[in-house]
């Protein structure tokens, strides 16, 4: 017998969350329908935060098989919009860091490839926690603006060849919201996510090839040389799957690359290398990155002499002003300075890079929750380096702030960063290895 009661029109879904997280929770690999319809239903608003949050530590207890890792990723892509270089008349090659303490290279390395030829989108972030974001950085520059639209994105890329400038909200939404979660469930340390974070914004903005820079060491968000490498095996076999050739370099983040760490004195130390000087870790590692950019451009060409005679340094300055920011105009500096000294005769063994992230994020460089200001002013200058020989006296750091109250919180996170020893310590290169896979379709 049939009820008189009209059926009402309602989604039913497929699967039941509850099911995932139990599933993943005992290891079981999650199926590609599966995976789809999780990541449609969470940014639809059909899966609860609390139930992602779940199903995110579950992941990262048990880890992710190769097929879960490209299905999410692929799901993650499809939340969103794809962009599409392909009509620029230059290869379109993009680079992405993992994240690490003094890591400025993306602004000398922007312009470089750009005077050379290469088209270099560069979607980028805010900081968060001990490691800076490179929007961050140059807004310390009076004017500089980073939201553009996609019109005056690819004006930038067909006219200069380079931009940097804040990712919009359309490339791989599903991210963003899972990683607003993780950033506050303690859920970010997970090779499959990860990777499948990075890679869905890199695979979706549609560039002919990348180039990762992969960090290991104190500063790192993975500080195990082994577990950097499966992530930029992940990575790169990700970018393999889908067509977008991908290099990875392994790099040493265990000592801040370069002297200045902060905002302003970032962008003050880039300008340097632009300029032929700044320091030899960081025109080493902007080198071997732009090498590896080229090389997937297919160009044959040395990009140290456009670094020294100025090409690149003509490209900045033309990027700067075409995102209305003042090449010429001084940068902020800060009102309070104080010095951290050696306690001891001897080598520095070691420069905790962490430490020093830790302390320039306490002096206002960074900040603690998305939306906070960050004070472009403050941060440290790091004056050693290890293998350097210090007397008990000499200075090691000075630490700068605008904000009263922040300097003693930050020279306390200074007080242990630098360890002093009797012997040499043992050379540690900056690039430790090349992670490469050639594409399983195109
Ligand atoms: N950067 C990202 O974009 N995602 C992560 O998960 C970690 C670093």
């Amino acid at each position: 017998m049939s009820s008189e009661r009209p059926v009402r029109d309602g989604t039913v879904e497929p699967y039941d969350v509850v099911d995932l997280i139990a599933k993943k929770r005992f290891a079981e690999a999650l199926d590609p329908g599966e995976i789809a319809w999780l990541i449609d239903a969470f940014t639809r608003g059909a899966v609860a935060p609390e139930q992602m949050s779940a199903l995110l530590m579950a992941i990262v207890i048990q880890g992710m098989r190769r097929e879960e890792i490209r299905d999410l990723t692929a799901a993650m892509i499809a939340s969103g919009e794809r962009m599409d270089f392909s009509g620029l008349g230059r290869p379109a090659i993009d680079k992405h860091s993992t994240g690490g303490v003094g890591d400025k290279i993306t602004l000398p390395l922007v312009p470089l490839l750009a005077s050379l030829g290469v088209a270099v989108p560069q979607l980028s972030g805010r900081g968060l926690g001990h490691t800076g974001g490179t929007l961050d950085k140059l807004e310390s520059i009076p004017g500089w603006r980073a939201a553009l639209s996609n019109a005056e994105m690819e004006d930038m890329l067909r006219e200069i060849g380079g931009v940097i400038c804040a990712a919009g909200s359309g490339l791989a939404p599903a991210d963003r919201a899972m990683y607003a979660l993780r950033d506050v469930t303690g859920t970010v340390a997970s090779v499959p996510l990860i990777a499948s974070s990075i890679m869905s914004k890199k695979i979706a903005e549609g560039a002919d090839g990348l180039v990762l820079d992969v960090k290991f060491g104190s500063g790192a968000f993975l500080p195990a040389l082994e577990d950097a490498r499966e992530l930029a095996t992940t990575m790169v076999r990700l970018g393999a799957d889908s067509g977008l050739r991908t290099v990875a370099l392994l790099t040493d983040m265990e000592a801040p690359l370069g002297r200045a760490v902060g905002n302003a004195n970032e962008v003050r130390e880039s300008v340097e290398v632009l300029a032929g000087g700044g320091p030899a870790d960081v025109i080493e590692l902007t080198l071997a990155l732009a090498r590896e950019m080229l090389d997937l451009a297919g160009f044959d060409v040395d990009p140290g002499p456009a670094l020294s005679d100025g090409r690149a340094m003509d490209a900045w300055r033309r990027m700067i002003a075409a995102q209305d920011g003042d090449p010429d105009a001084p940068l902020p500096v800060a009102r309070e300075t104080e010095t951290v000294r050696a306690t001891a005769t001897g080598i520095v063994q070691r420069v905790d890079a962490r430490a020093v992230g830790v302390a320039a994020w306490r002096l206002g460089a960074g900040r603690a929750k998305p939306g906070d200001p960050v004070d472009h002013a403050a941060g440290v200058e790091v004056l050693v380096k290890p293998g350097d020989r210090v007397r008990a006296g000499d200075p090691l750091f000075i630490a700068a702030c605008d904000v009263a109250g922040r300097m003693e919180r930050g020279m306390e996170a200074l007080s242990g960063a630098v360890e002093i020893g009797g012997a040499a310590p043992a050379p540690r290169p900056l690039v430790a290895d090349r992670v490469y896979a050639p594409p399983s379709r195109s």
